[in-house]
């Protein structure tokens, strides 16, 4: 079988027979499967055998119809190589055993070797582009959200420990995204390398910051590693959540694809960041718990917003829920497929 481009091509804003679809997070808890391989291997595990994280990769893309694959992996990942101790703890997420604080802790970071120490994702991604009919995503979280986990030490809703270095201690936290600032591009590089076909970038919360603080604190940082991307010729995403303040400041920092939570509406959204990029998005996730008739609607309204315009690929606003249904997931795919086929 032909492999199906339409979502690298949806990046690149070129002409699609019908808009490309995929779902942050269609590898997990909501799927049976998952559970079942989970009450074999916990979490990073799964995302050190590259056999089994190939597998967990392909599940839903079979299941669901979906037009992109995303590497199973976690943005903690590659903090391992960097010699970060952390673990994944049950219904919490990240928790890293010594919070960092003091230059002399970012100093201690080692340089990444995806080769040597992340031998297992990069294996993962060549049994992929094997396996795979659709493009390969490969990711990595951005500083600011891996900077966030870091300092906190575990997940926050205020990132106080955090923007209190920001503004007291410029110099630590000027240190900590250099490092993580390198540290992405060349694990980022690294994925591409082993056959990764683009590369989202996780900001996930970097919606906690004001304009002026991403401006000063987060943007000369994201400039950087969009920039050490670039000649790799991949599309790359640029998504946070809770992101409406900030979506110019996105747009200028780099992406040729800006990722746009449920709290903007898609074509206010499209219409800030400018046509000159693509956006993906952004169906609020807990629309699958909705009622069928209401899931429809609004999914036929986010491709109202997106109102034809070659660039548009259809997530959710962030990653599918545990609660969620698959049907929910399968509905939305021949939704998204049909309506915008038939337009
Ligand atoms: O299908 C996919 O999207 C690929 C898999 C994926 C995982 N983590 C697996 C995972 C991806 C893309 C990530 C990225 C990630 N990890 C992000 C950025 C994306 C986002 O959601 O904003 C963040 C912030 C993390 C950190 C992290 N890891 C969190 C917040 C959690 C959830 C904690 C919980 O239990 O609710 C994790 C654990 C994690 N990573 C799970 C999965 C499927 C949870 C399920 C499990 O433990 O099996």
């Amino acid at each position: 079988m032909a492999k199906n481009d339409l979502f690298l091509r949806a990046c690149r804003r070129e002409p699609v027979p019908y808009t490309p679809v995929w779902f942050m997070r269609q590898a997990g808890r909501y799927q049976p499967e998952y559970r079942a391989i989970r009450e074999k291997y916990s979490l990073l595990e799964i995302c050190r055998q590259p056999e089994l994280a190939a597998t967990v990769t392909l599940l839903p893309v079979r299941q669901l119809g979906v037009d992109a694959a995303i590497l199973f992996s976690d943005i903690m990942i590659p903090l391992s190589g960097v010699g970060v101790e952390f673990e994944i703890r049950e219904s919490v997420g990240p928790v890293v055993h010594r919070p960092i604080r003091t230059l002399a802790q970012v100093e201690a970071l080692r340089p990444l070797e995806p080769e040597e120490s992340l031998p297992y994702v990069l294996e993962a991604i060549r049994i992929l582009r094997r396996e795979l009919e659709v493009p390969l995503i490969g990711f990595a979280g951005a500083p600011f959200t891996l900077a966030s986990y870091l300092v906190e030490g575990r997940p926050s809703r205020s990132y106080t420990n955090t923007k209190a270095m920001m503004y007291r201690a410029p110099e630590v936290w000027q240190a900590l995204m250099d490092r993580l600032t390198e540290m992405v591009v060349t694990y980022a590089r690294a994925q591409v390398r082993a056959g990764a076909e683009a590369i989202q970038i996780f900001d996930s919360w970097v919606g906690a910051l004001a304009p002026e603080d991403y401006r000063t604190y987060v943007l000369p940082y994201m400039q950087r590693l969009f920039a050490g991307l670039r000649d790799l010729g991949v599309p790359v995403i640029h998504f946070g959540v809770g992101t409406g303040a900030l979506l110019e400041l996105m747009r200028e920092a780099g992406g040729d694809v800006i990722g746009v939570d449920w709290r903007v509406p898609l074509d206010q959204a499209w219409q800030r960041i400018g046509y000159d990029r693509a956006v993906q998005g952004n169906l609020d996730p807990a629309l699958l718990l909705a009622p069928p008739e209401v899931l429809a609607e609004r999914t036929r309204a986010i491709l109202r917003q997106a109102g034809g315009r070659p660039g548009h690929i259809f997530n959710l606003g962030h990653g599918v829920l545990p609660e969620t249904p698959p049907d929910a997931l399968r509905r939305v795919v021949e939704i998204v497929h049909t309506a915008t086929a038939a337009g």
